[in-house]
């Protein structure tokens, strides 16, 4: 109970608890001891006066004793609570009971439950955990947890959130295992610089456009590619000189028709004059590195299974 601000409004809190048990104990001991006073036109037969359809009149008694005892066995219980649990200001309760310890032994006793799954897992490599049923479905539920709300529930991702079902050639890092891992650990900055310097006309920058629209077979301008062609040199450093990219500058395939900034001429005319500088933060806080191992075999997974021959020896 350490959420309070001073030590007053424990002792408030308190008061405001006993003094309501109390007040009710009270009234019920009055209540069942007194009439209700007599109205004019109450009649001397034990009535309240009260008649309704033509003959049901209400009798004047105290509460029934069974009601009485019910009400005053809620109070006893109400007072013992109060003694046993927290809920009186900062008192801890005789039962020294807490939501977090509560919280913290479901947490250990889930955690002993799932170590030596997650000990047999850590013995596997990524490869081969992407094939057994039983990581892939806790994977997936780390996935839904801790990477969905940014790549889509289906892993496919959105506008600046790469699609994690692409092939590898459209993945700005490698499409591998030991890729996937870093990222989820340690996060990363995909960064292109703003270009507007080393392109200095506005037509320069849409020629450039038109031909990196070329490069994916999407609709584009011939003469402005074809002027643009000469100018991408500037881009090649990081993009290639085909414009295939550059996985170790996280530089994308520009060849793909994947567009992960947004597609056509805009997009990319914004790309070049303003750069773009794009993060995933790191999700190690949030996942063990045991469990960054098993969600990093469901995302294998989703985009088709790389031949395990490929993989490290499994173990
Ligand atoms: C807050 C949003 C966010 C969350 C949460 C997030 N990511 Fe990402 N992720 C991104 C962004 C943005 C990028 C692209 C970074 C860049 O442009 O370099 C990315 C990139 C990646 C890449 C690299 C893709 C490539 O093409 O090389 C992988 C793999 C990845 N994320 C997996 C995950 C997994 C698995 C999780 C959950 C454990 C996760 N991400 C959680 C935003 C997020
Ligand atoms: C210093 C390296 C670098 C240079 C130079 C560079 N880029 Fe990039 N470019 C990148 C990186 C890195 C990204 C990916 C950013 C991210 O992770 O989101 C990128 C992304 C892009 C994209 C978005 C692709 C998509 O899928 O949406 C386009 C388009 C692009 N660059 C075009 C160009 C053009 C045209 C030039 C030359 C005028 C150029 N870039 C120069 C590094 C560079």
């Amino acid at each position: 109970m350490s959420d309070f601000v001073n030590s007053f409004w424990p002792w408030y809190v308190a008061a405001i608890s006993l003094v309501s048990i109390l007040a009710c104990a009270l009234l019920l001991w009055i209540a069942g001891k007194t009439k209700v006073n007599a109205h004019s036109g109450a009649g001397s037969d034990n009535t309240t006066g009260h008649v309704w359809d033509e003959n049901l009149s209400e009798l004047n008694n105290p509460l029934p004793r069974w009601w009485m005892w019910l009400f005053i066995l809620t109070v006893i219980f109400g007072l013992a609570y109060l003694v046993i649990f927290p809920g009186l200001g900062s008192f801890q309760g005789t039962a020294q009971w807490s939501t977090q310890a509560e919280h913290k032994d479901d947490m250990a006793r889930m955690e002993a439950q799932v170590a030596p799954l997650y000990a047999e897992f850590a013995s596997k490599s990524v490869e081969s955990l992407a094939r057994d049923p039983r990581a892939l479905a806790i994977g997936e539920r780390q996935f839904m947890n801790t990477c969905a709300q940014c790549h889509g529930s289906d892993g496919r991702g959105s506008k600046s959130y790469p699609n994690l079902t692409n092939a590898d050639s459209a993945w700005l890092g490698s499409r591998n295992a030991a890729h996937i891992v870093q990222t989820v650990s340690k996060g990363r900055t995909g960064m292109m610089p703003p270009m507007a310097a080393a392109l200095p006309g506005e037509t320069d920058i849409t020629d450039v456009a038109h031909y990196v629209l070329s490069l994916s077979g999407s609709p584009f301008n011939e003469v402005k590619a074809f002027n643009g062609k000469q100018k991408f040199g500037v881009c090649a450093a990081c993009h290639g000189m085909d414009g295939k990219g550059n996985k170790t500058l996280g530089a994308p395939n520009l060849t793909d028709n994947y567009w992960l900034h947004g597609w056509g001429e805009a997009a990319i005319v914004s790309m070049i004059k303003n750069g773009r500088t794009n993060v995933m933060p790191a999700q190690s806080p949030k996942l063990s590195a045991d469990q960054i191992h098993v969600v990093a075999a469901y995302v294998l997974s989703i985009g088709g299974l790389p031949p395990l021959s490929a993989a490290p020896a499994a173990k």
